[in-house]
């Protein structure tokens, strides 16, 4: 799946409305922490759960050792091909449910003797026949065993058959199931997604399988090593179109008894998994082009097309696919490639092979209203969601234990197919502020957990889920750039094809992957410290990353667990002692030198010695997984360099030291105030890469002291340093009337004005409040440009009053796109009037006036802001009762908002009053928000603590600097 589902990376990178990036990252925190409760479960011998868990998941103690009562099927049947036809009606039936209604024949092997057949199944209503669930014959004519009994297991999701005679090892079978479902808008399983054109409500059914709801839309062996061949038909109403996997190869026009309806044929598919399969009815249309003999279409809404909204993703899709034939040096294993949008999404896409969905906001691009910053998540999704296309579809994890190598996977070559697609951006380094620096930030924390989970802890389908996180993601990703960038690029895309090739239409584990990566290691005669897998496992098997130390006055190197508070205790075990292998890359000044590697606690390496004139920096671009301390001398050599010349220092290293010394503070590993030397020298810099790292580590000051005197101190510290960034772009804009070329340069431009304009730069606020102001003269010419309107909308309803967020109002009621409607509900809440934020919050509960998917995001932007903040908490305080209520269900949502609507709390006072919202709503509950509220006095306590710790020395650093 795309990762756009767990956190909107598009908020990271644009980053500018209210330091969006601490809420991902807070956020990014809550689902590993929940996450790691989840996993508290003990499991019993027959690998069943036994306990409760604290996320609201049901206690799961087995009835008994049955195997219908395990959540892992059996190995003694093997799936063959399916023969599929489903029919979903688009308008309600009598009872007011949209339905579908279908058959489904299963042709399988035995490979074991056994007299029980069992098959998934999840809420479908099965037809009986003679009595029983499903019939089963055999494929020679030969006569069945009889059936004793079938019913439907709920717990483990289950149709189960017995038999009153074995089947035969060898033989094969055919099990038949006619069935009707709901075609729900669950966002899972075959469901319906609903939109308006004009003024008619219109129905798309459409499939989400991944990972365990195919059993969903038909009975079937849902595990992703059970690999079969489908062939599907669909019937849908006359003049929609049905799409799946395959090309269809027959439409025909038929009744069904009175109703006529059109029938659609697919081809069948390769050998696949079931979560890789869709079928979606609409009445979408097209736009193709070939790309050599593949056929690429794009699907959406009638109007989104009809608008060229399709053109970009047409535009990338077939030099992307092209890129990873020649990447993976295979070819694209399917006639074609279908992307299509849709209105109800759940995540941010999903790879089905040939049939790739995505959300509108990650397919449908608007040059009038989409920013720099939307262009390159549709760039970046497509190529996530391509990668998967051989590395995940055509080679499949045998189990869902291993998600972090097929998601970690694509997460680092998305920005490698992106990067062939619009080589001019750059994109390959901003992995380091979207992925590294993100979940080196999760990772640090005593409650991280590894990459790999043993097979057998991975049971039950919100287990399964839960591994949908960041560390899957965004650490996958980055040891895997660190892999092929201590291999080199040519031996790695050696094993990843052999690999490819080898297990075609097959199943692997990763030590699969390593094998091929050894022999290519092996072939080429490359040098290593220890084989692939010695290497790997130490990053793989082990949580967190190590923080190395260099002492540029002895040599010494030394690695230790990096840990953001010194004092919490790991109470996870590793084989490994938590040392890793360590690549280290290094320069001195601005030579390179010969890598080194770091295989224990400490070494000596006299490379790492440097005499009084030189400075050395290590992990150069940041193409390991770890964070890097030096001896005070180094640093204040690095410092010079950076006041001196900092181009000397590579831009992703300038990034790097930045979030490394704020990082390293927090941890108690170096004075914060070395942490805010680095950002001196920020009024020389005009790269973006530092200067985003830059903001997003202050960040955390803003909110600690926003309320206080030092927040004066700290605005005039960063007014002066931004100045000369909005000077720059004031003279390369041409007064503002140009785009800037560079993709990065255009991002800077964001944060120039963003930081300009809440720092009170009058040239700035006066710009943005003239644009806003033609705006409102003339609302049909919006004369701001996409890239900007974020933040010129904030900063306009920050600066101004009724009339300018009335007007904003309007405009989010007005907006026909989601991209911008999205960009005018975050700047609403920068309003800086009181009884305006009142108001708005009282909105936010009217689900006429915001929609209900969005009114808990509405609620913490409007926290965000330091005068909506204590506004914010009262609103929640006062309705907990009535939110809680009336906006249950949303998995994340509560945890969201009270984790957004808390995170500047820094007193005592406040930690009271958490405690006393903690005691006072007891009878009602917090649901999916109770470790948010633990979560959250955790928190509160830690920046006390801080606060103590740091607010003398932060308050006379800037006095100093910012006098
Ligand atoms: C399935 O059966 C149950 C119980 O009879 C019924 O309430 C439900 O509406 C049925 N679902 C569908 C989709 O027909
Ligand atoms: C089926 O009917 C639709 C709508 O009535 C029509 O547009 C289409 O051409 C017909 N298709 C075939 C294969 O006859
Ligand atoms: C798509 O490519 C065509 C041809 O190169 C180009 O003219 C057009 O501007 C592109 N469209 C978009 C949205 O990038
Ligand atoms: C799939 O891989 C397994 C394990 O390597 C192997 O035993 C099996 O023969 C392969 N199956 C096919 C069809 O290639
Ligand atoms: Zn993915």
């Amino acid at each position: 799946m795309g990762k756009g589902f767990f956190i909107s990376k598009a908020i990271g990178v644009v980053g500018i409305v209210l330091g969006a990036g601490a809420v991902a990252t807070i956020i990014a925190l809550s689902v590993v922490y929940s996450q790691e409760k989840a996993k508290n479960v003990e499991v019993s011998p027959t690998g069943n759960p036994t306990t409760t868990t604290t996320t609201g998941v049901p206690a799961t103690t087995p009835p008994s050792n049955e195997p219908w009562h395990k959540y892992r099927l059996p190995d003694s049947l093997l799936p063959v091909s399916y023969e599929v036809s489903l029919w979903p009606r688009l308008v309600k039936n009598a009872e007011g449910l949209y339905i579908f209604t279908g058959s489904s024949d299963v042709t399988f092997r035995c490979v074991k003797e056994t007299d029980l057949i069992l098959i998934h199944s999840n809420k479908l209503n099965l037809t009986s026949d003679g009595g029983y669930l499903a019939t089963l014959s055999v494929l020679d004519g030969s006569k069945p065993p009889a059936i004793s009994e079938s019913w439907l297991e709920v717990r483990t999701q289950y149709l189960v058959v017995k038999l009153k005679e074995n089947l035969k090892a060898g033989q094969s079978y055919v099990l038949r199931t006619v069935f009707t479902g709901e075609l729900a808008d669950d966002l899972g399983g075959f469901y319906r997604s609903v939109y308006i054109e004009d003024g008619v409500e219109k129905v798309v059914a459409t499939t989400q399988m991944q990972p365990t709801d195919a059993r969903k839309a038909f009975p079937c062996f849902d595990e992703p090593a059970m690999k079969a061949i489908f062939h599907i038909t669909v019937t849908h109403p006359r003049g929609t179109v049905a799409l799946s996997n395959g090309k269809d190869i027959e439409t025909v026009n038929t009744t069904e008894g009175t109703v006529e309806v059109t029938r659609t044929k697919f081809a069948p598919t390769p050998k696949m998994s079931t979560y890789l399969l869709a079928f979606i009815v609409s009445d979408y249309i097209s736009i193709d082009k070939m790309e050599g003999d593949v056929s690429i279409r794009i699907f959406a809404r009638r109007k989104a097309i009809e608008a060229g909204q399709g053109e970009y993703a047409l535009n990338v899709t077939g030099p992307i696919l092209r890129f990873f034939e020649t990447y993976y040096n295979a070819s694209y294993p399917l006639p074609k490639s279908d992307q299509i949008a849709l209105p109800d999404f759940n995540a941010g896409a999903m790879e089905n092979w040939g049939l790739i969905t995505y959300r509108e906001t990650a397919l449908l691009y608007d040059p009038d209203v989409s920013s720099n910053g939307n262009k390159e998540r549709i760039a970046t999704i497509i190529a996530h969601e391509l990668a998967h296309m051989w590395f995940g579809n055509l080679v499949t994890l045998k189990w869902w234990n291993d998600l972090w190598l097929n998601e970690g996977f694509a997460s680092y070559v998305e920005y490698l197919g992106a990067d062939d697609a619009e080589p001019e951006w750059g994109i390959k380094d901003l992995i380091v502020l979207g992925d590294i620096h993100r979940v080196f930030a999760v990772d640090a924390l005593a409650s991280s957990h590894p990459l790999s989970s043993k097979e057998d802890e991975i049971q039950r389908p919100e287990q399964i889920s839960e591994l949908f996180d960041a560390i899957s993601y965004s650490k996958g990703a980055s040891v895997l750039r660190m892999l092929s960038n201590f291999l080199s690029e040519e031996v790695f895309v050696m094993g990843l094809s052999t690999y490819l090739n080898q297990f075609a239409f097959n199943n692997t584990v990763y030590t699969d992957l390593w094998d091929h990566l050894q022999m290519a290691v092996e072939k080429t005669g490359t040098s290593l410290p220890a084989r692939v897998h010695d290497i790997m496992n130490r990053w793989v098997l082990q949580m967190g990353f190590p923080v190395v130390s260099i002492d540029t006055a002895t040599g010494t190197v030394t690695q230790q667990h990096f840990l953001l508070d010194p004092d919490s205790v790991v109470n996870r075990p590793s084989e490994f002692e938590y040392v890793w292998f360590v690549p280290i890359t290094w320069q001195k000044n601005s030579v390179s030198g010969q890598d080194f590697w770091l295989l224990k606690k400490t070494d000596t390496n006299m490379d790492m010695k440097v005499t009084v004139d030189q400075w050395l920096l290590a992990n150069l671009n940041v193409s390991g997984f770890y964070r890097v301390k030096y001896d005070i001398a180094n640093y204040n050599k690095l410092l010079k360099q950076l006041t001196t010349a900092h181009e000397v220092i590579p831009v992703i290293n300038r990034a790097q030291l930045i979030d490394d010394a704020f990082n390293l503070a927090r941890a108690k590993h170096v004075p914060t105030t070395l942490a805010l030397d680095m950002t001196r020298y920020l009024n020389k810099e005009r790269e973006y890469m530092p200067w985003e790292s830059a903001l997003d580590n202050l960040d955390f000051f803003y909110l600690m002291f926003d309320r206080s005197e030092i927040y004066g101190l700290l605005q005039t510290y960063i007014r002066r340093q931004v100045e000369p960034l909005f000077d720059y772009y004031k003279a390369e804009t041409a007064d503002w009337t140009k785009v800037p070329d560079r993709h990065t340069d255009q991002y800077n431009q964001v944060n120039a004005l963003s930081k300009a304009c809440s720092t009170g730069v009058p040239a700035c606020t006066e710009l943005i409040q003239a644009w806003y102001s033609s705006w409102m003269a003339d609302p049909q010419n919006n004369p701001i440009h996409p890239n900007l309107r974020s933040v010129v909308y904030c900063s306009a309803i920050g600066a101004g009053g009724v009339v300018e967020w009335d007007f904003g109002w309007r405009m989010f009621k007005n907006a026909s796109i989601a991209i911008e409607a999205d960009k005018l509900r975050a700047a609403l809440a920068c309003a800086s009037q009181p009884w305006l934020l009142n108001r708005y919050l009282e909105y936010t509960l009217n689900a006429n006036l915001i929609r209900k998917q969005d009114a808990t995001s509405t609620i913490v932007y409007i926290a965000s802001n330091v005068v909506g903040q204590p506004l914010a908490w009262d609103f929640m305080r006062a309705n907990w009762a009535y939110i809680f209520n009336s906006y249950g269900g949303g998995s994340f949502s509560f945890s969201n908002l009270i984790n957004g609507v808390t995170k500047r709390f820094s007193t005592e006072f406040d930690l009271k009053q958490l405690q006393q919202f903690k005691v006072d709503n007891a009878g009602v509950g917090f649901g999916s928000g109770t470790l948010a509220v633990e979560q959250s006095i955790e928190r509160t306590q830690a920046n006390i603590k801080w606060l103590k710790d740091n607010r003398d020395n932060v308050q006379n650093w800037l006095k100093e600097f910012s006098p």
